[in-house]
């Protein structure tokens, strides 16, 4: 029989390989009922290795799993669901056809005579579950056009309903504005109160610290350290992680012409952005900051073709570009870091290698022919600046964890020396000791002279980055500050004015 003191599941001794990649060496972990338990570790690390263990997907190697204190064996993620464990992915897979109470219910509608469906006992018992979250949803409108925070929380009631008792979270916060993720973590609270043990996956750790009771770290695919999140801090975490101090990057100052390189003119795309203005010149770094939603990356887009704007004009050194055209815009020397690097960035079922290489063929030809060995070299030096983790360059780019995925999809745009480099959220998923390398890297393009246009949520990054910073707000550039003017308030107020209270 189980007891009160057994852990609601623990993973011991757990090594999990693929090939000659040793994705786990010594997975270990307990999870207690009501408690949040972070999992942090660098990018490859293995955290979600360990998370699909849990989830039935991968079998271990070796090593002990128990649930309740009894060994067992997940052959399946049904396996898994049975035992109650639910987990909740960064990119959310509902239907979107179908409403949000028959997500929750998929496949376990509660049934009238003749099998059909009760839909008036399926929406009550969505509305109990969503009142128990206290949030507000209404269970029958579609999935579709729901934001990525709200098809989460239709994730998490879906796990309740299956009567879930370890929730997994890989990465939760990523895509979520701050707003979205408070909301999570009331959502959270709620869960550990009700006695459901949370498994919370992130690169911020002041998130650990926000939600969190204990937290793992891990090191290539070992188990380092457990603690009370009372009884450490970030530098022992951050130590623990990297394995060595991080330095800490101080402000120098660059010098830039006044030239405008890239000039956007009372852009305006009806419904998404309105107005916008601005340039940006060669050697500087201009943020556009704001809150998700606010029209940022439909703006980068339409910069880049990838969306037709209805009025205005974007220029390349006093060019005017052909709009609607993604080439045009290459062949003008901007580069496009895209927010969803899944979709926009790589091809998944290409090499590591291939996708670094991707945009720079052009000039790793000799005498019309790309030689092996030189498209290795060139993707194996893009790997060692971006410190990117993999078993080998030509194995398949879906082989790599996420944030490793995320830093092929930056050297590649980076190893295309771009006149004009836009990168929209740079550092999101990408772990702390690469995230200063990352900075490093985009202040060495600036002062070699692009022009670099970062989109980002984190306002420390755009704070240590940024000689400008725009602040967008609903569609519309509403705040402009100087390196030296800006302030985290300062940018929140200016970001949030108004839409704050309705944003929840
Ligand atoms: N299917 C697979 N085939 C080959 N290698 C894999 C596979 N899945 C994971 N790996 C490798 O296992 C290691 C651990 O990956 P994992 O996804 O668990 O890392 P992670 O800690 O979640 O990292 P991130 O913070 O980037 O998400 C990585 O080196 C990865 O390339
Ligand atoms: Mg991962």
């Amino acid at each position: 029989m189980s007891n009160q003191f057994d852990p609601v599941i623990s993973l011991r001794g757990a090594k999990k390989y693929f090939g000659a990649v040793h994705a786990l060496e010594d997975g270990q972990i307990e999870l207690f009922s009501g408690e949040a338990h972070a999992l942090v570790g660098e990018n490859g690390a293995g955290k979600s290795t360990l998370v699909k263990i849990f989830a039935g997907l991968h079998r271990p190697d070796s090593g002990t799993l128990t649930v309740d204190g009894k060994v067992v064996h997940f052959d399946s993620p049904r396996a898994a669901i049975e035992s109650g464990i639910a987990v909740i992915y960064q990119e959310p897979t509902l239907f979107p056809d179908l409403t949000v109470a028959e997500n929750i219910f998929m496949e376990r509608q509660p049934q009238r005579s003749f099998k059909r469906i009760d839909f008036r006992r399926m929406n009550r018992e969505a509305r109990e579950i969503f009142s128990r979250l206290e949030v507000v949803l209404d269970p029958t409108r579609l999935a579709l056009g729901l934001s990525i925070a709200e098809q989460q929380i239709v994730e998490i009631a879906k796990a309740l309903s299956l009567d879930a008792r370890v929730i997994v979270m890989d990465e939760p916060t990523a895509a979520l504005s701050s707003v979205e993720v408070d909301r999570l973590f009331r959502v959270s609270e709620t869960l550990k109160a009700s006695g459901v043990a949370i498994l919370f996956i992130s690169h911020r750790l002041d998130e650990v610290f926000a939600l969190c009771e204990r937290v793992t770290v891990m090191r290539d695919g070992r188990f380092v350290t457990s603690s009370l999140t009372n009884e450490t801090d970030e530098n022992s975490l951050v130590r623990a992680m990297v394995g060595r101090d991080l330095e800490k990057r101080t402000d120098q100052l660059r010098q830039f012409d006044q030239r405008a390189l890239l000039e956007v003119e009372h852009l305006t795309l009806e419904g998404l952005f309105v107005d916008i203005s601005f340039t940006v010149a060669a050697g500087e770094i201009v943020a556009l900051s704001g809150l998700v939603g606010a029209g940022r990356s439909e703006v980068a887009t339409a910069i880049f073709g990838i969306r037709r704007y209805d009025h205005g004009r974007v220029s390349v050194d006093g060019k005017e570009l052909r709009r609607g055209s993604p080439s045009a815009a290459m062949t003008s020397g901007i580069g496009l870091v895209p927010e969803d690097r899944r979709l926009q960035g790589l091809v998944m079922e290409q090499s590591i290698s291939r996708n670094i290489s991707m945009g720079s063929l052009k000039s790793l030809k000799k005498n019309g022919v790309i030689r092996a060995f030189t498209e290795t070299r060139f993707a194996a030096d893009w790997s060692v600046k971006l410190q990117i983790k993999y078993g080998n360059l030509g194995n398949s780019v879906s082989t790599l964890s996420g944030g490793n995925q995320q830093k092929v999809v930056l050297a590649k745009w980076m190893a295309r020396s771009p006149k004009i480099l836009i990168v929209d959220e740079p550092t999101r998923g990408i772990d702390i000791g690469t995230k200063a390398e990352v900075h490093r890297l985009i202040l060495e393009l600036a002062r070699s002279g692009v022009a670099v246009l970062v989109i980002s949520s984190e306002l420390p990054e755009v704070l240590n980055l940024a000689d400008r910073i725009l602040v967008m707000r609903e569609g519309r550039l509403v705040a402009e500050f100087t390196h030296d003017d800006a302030s985290e308030e300062a940018i929140i107020g200016a970001a949030t004015l108004s839409s704050e209270v309705s944003a929840s």
